[in-house]
């Protein structure tokens, strides 16, 4: 999957100040992606709370001289997300777009509102679709740029309670391999990557509620900052998939290989400490009518 380092990708890191756009910048690994490059690139960030994207552009402004454009988008929205790709078809001067904006929920799938499951599909897959066709015909004309789309642990290795979120984040995955081929398939230059965190401190987990040791121990945590690190470092050798964390890389190596029927009895051993912890409503049978 590796390839030789490129010239271009290192570019894009290092030395081009042209515009890196990232969603989900008011925060946790979205936020660590725009105060590691913020030193040396233009950014527009995308978030809702926009009082936070603004600190963050002050804050670059003062430091770097940084360049930094915000827009408050819910891209779960459709207008806000149609307006947003159109700005970015627009622009020519894009080096790097991060798909990281999204969320999880817990709960059995039937159990949940269907409102925060289709949020979901539509910021982790519409989003994702459309802001990567906004950009990527710019960036294959080019030929320079990179995509990364942040995906997670989860699309390897699913868990009860959360099935949209693996689901969703498989697609991204799935996505981002189809487009690495496709990509490859016209020697592009244009760098596409399915970053794949474990569990990574930052707010999604507080907004789940509950106590974050309980999902996993300490040592299954990584910062945001270790997360973005390993992102940039797989940027530079033009890798596909990049699961940051020795631990994890083995558990999405031995995930991969295992048959299923072995893979569905370890994923619902693992499950069943997040399932007593899910209160078990039991829908009353349907009456049928008499005469029926
Ligand atoms: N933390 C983990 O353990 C973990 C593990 C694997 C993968 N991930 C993935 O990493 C990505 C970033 O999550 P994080 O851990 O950094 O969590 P986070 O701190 O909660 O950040 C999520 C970001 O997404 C933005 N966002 C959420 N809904 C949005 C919407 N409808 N429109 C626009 N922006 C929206 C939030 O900003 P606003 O609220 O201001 O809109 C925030 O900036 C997510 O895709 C997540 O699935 C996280």
């Amino acid at each position: 999957m590796d390839e030789p380092a490129n010239l271009s990708v290192a570019k894009i890191l290092e030395m081009d100040r042209r515009l890196v756009v990232i969603t989900g910048a008011s925060s946790g690994i979205g936020e660590a992606f725009a105060r590691r490059l913020a030193p040396g690139h233009d950014l527009l960030l995308i978030a809702r709370r926009k009082e936070r994207l603004q600190s963050l552009a002050d804050e670059f402004q003062n430091k770097f001289g940084t360049q930094t454009e915000i827009r408050a988008a819910d891209l779960s929205n459709e207008s806000d997300l149609d307006q947003l790709a159109a700005e970015l078809r627009a622009r020519a001067d894009i080096a790097l777009l991060v798909n990281n904006a999204g969320f999880g929920t817990r709960g059995r799938f039937w159990e949940t509102d269907l409102d925060s499951q289709e949020r979901m599909h539509k910021l982790h897959i519409l989003a994702t679709l459309k802001l990567t066709h906004a950009v990527l015909g710019n960036m294959v004309r080019e030929d320079f740029g990179g995509i990364v789309n942040v995906a997670s642990v989860s699309a390897f290795v699913h868990n009860p309670g959360t099935t949209s979120y693996g689901a969703t984040k498989a697609w991204m995955t799935a996505f981002t391999e189809g487009l690495y081929l496709e990509l490859r398939g016209v020697r592009s230059s244009v760098t596409v990557q399915a970053l794949c965190p474990g569990f990574t401190y930052s707010e999604f987990h507080d907004a789940l509620g509950g106590n974050r040791y309980r999902a996993a121990g300490p040592a299954w945590w990584h910062t945001a900052e270790e997360v973005v690190e390993a992102s940039l470092e797989g940027l530079r050798r033009r890798k596909l998939i990049v699961v940051p964390g020795w631990r994890y890389k083995l558990l999405v190596a031995i995930a991969s290989k295992l048959p299923i029927g072995l893979r569905l009895a370890a994923e619902s051993a693992t499950g069943r400490a997040r399932m007593r912890e899910m209160p078990v409503h039991i829908t009353p049978p349907k009456e049928i009518p008499e005469g029926d």
